[in-house]
């Protein structure tokens, strides 16, 4: 692994360790994957605009993240079935963002369970995603256990209705191998044998009529009975029109996602979704954002157009596909040391004050 040294050299790494079902799943965008590349191209978009002489001889990455702190702003976004990519699945994740100090966001189409990921890494800060199932008794129990275990937000995903046509999984016919389970549904009859139709079936299980109206019903369910008192993290706003939405409903923090690439093809990139949510949002929550981030200086750029802090899904998966834990917590540490020299260079030594003064769209040059 000391050969891999930066993240392109992980997925080189990893497409060769997984097999095809595992590494097209990740890999793949919806359809043309216009938006798979368009949300890595937004990056080239944006040239830094360094300050020099300036004393950079100490660095602080440290941040504030929904009232907690983070190590530095690079936490790692929810993906599905992270056994796919090496045994230790989501609690080898989770235990490298427990020592990295960040943030991880564990999906609700995990490999293990809930439970699980808490006991092996207490110390680690962990949102829960969401998705509304059309019983809403399946999504009720996921929260209340997520709340039990010690998880600090939920993270509510709103671009996906239905999942987008990834065309490697039709043509895998992708599928979880028979050793795999979805672990938060034991008993829930999510888990079927019906090969080639991994997402098929949670497509049917997915409630496809939701509205804001649910997202306050999620809050509240009535005056009397809370479902949950955690914060809500809605992720996937592209717009500023539903982030001023997502506000007047009360989210506690907004997501700026198009889920990598994997839904609405030829929407646009995140990195340019970002500004006039950031915008709209002027300070009264925190933005996040993913897709297409795999340098530091793509972070750098990120938070300079006002993301409060990125988030990374494929990049993670790389790593925890070469090496379990290790592999996830080096991913993170080189974009923890890549964000830390492009600070320097920049003339920058605490993370908060990145702004827009750094940065520059190419096309004005
Ligand atoms: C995906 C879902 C499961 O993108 O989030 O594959």
């Amino acid at each position: 692994m000391d050969k891999l040294i930066c993240i392109p050299d992980f997925e080189q790494a990893a497409s060769k360790i997984l097999t095809s079902n595992a590494y097209e799943y990740y890999k793949s965008g919806a359809d043309d994957e216009s938006t798979l590349s368009d949300n890595k191209q937004a990056y080239q978009r944006w040239l830094i605009k360094p300050r020099v002489l300036r004393d950079v001889s100490s660095r602080k990455l440290v941040s504030t993240v929904l009232d907690g702190k983070v190590n530095f702003p690079v936490g790692v976004s929810p993906s599905a079935m992270q056994k796919l990519a090496h045994p230790e699945g989501e609690l080898g994740m989770v235990r490298a963002v427990e020592q990295s100090g960040s943030i991880y966001i564990l999906s609700t189409n995990s490999t293990c369970s809930i439970e699980e990921v808490a006991k092996a890494a207490p110390a680690a800060r962990k949102w829960f995603q969401l998705y509304v199932f059309k019983d809403r008794s399946v999504s009720v129990g996921l929260v209340k256990r997520a709340e039990a275990a010690g998880f600090e937000a939920l993270v509510l995903t709103v671009d996906a209705p239905l999942f987008g046509r990834r065309r490697a999984n039709i043509r895998n016919r992708f599928a979880l191998p028979s050793h795999l389970k979805l672990a938060n549904f034991p008993s829930e009859g999510f888990n079927t044998s019906d090969k080639g139709s991994a997402l098929s079936n949670l497509d049917k299980i997915m409630d496809q009529s939701v509205t804001w109206d649910d997202f306050k019903w999620l809050q509240s369910f009535d005056d009397i009975c809370s479902i949950t008192k955690l914060p809500i993290v809605l992720k996937g706003i592209m717009s500023p029109e539903d982030a001023k939405m997502a506000l007047a409903y009360g989210a506690n923090a907004i997501f700026v996602s198009n889920h990598g690439g994997r839904q609405l093809d030829t929407v646009f990139a995140t990195l340019d979704a970002l500004p006039a949510i950031v915008k709209e949002v002027a300070g009264r929550c925190d933005v996040y954002v993913d897709g297409g981030i795999s340098t530091g200086s793509d972070v750098f750029k990120a938070l300079a157009l006002g993301a409060t802090m990125v988030f990374i899904g494929r990049p993670a998966l790389w790593g925890l596909s070469v090496s379990g834990q290790v592999g996830a917590k080096r991913v993170l540490e080189i974009l923890r040391d890549e964000l830390d020299l492009t600070m320097a260079l920049s003339g920058i030594s605490d993370v908060k004050e990145i702004d827009s003064q750094y940065v520059i769209r190419s096309s004005l040059l």
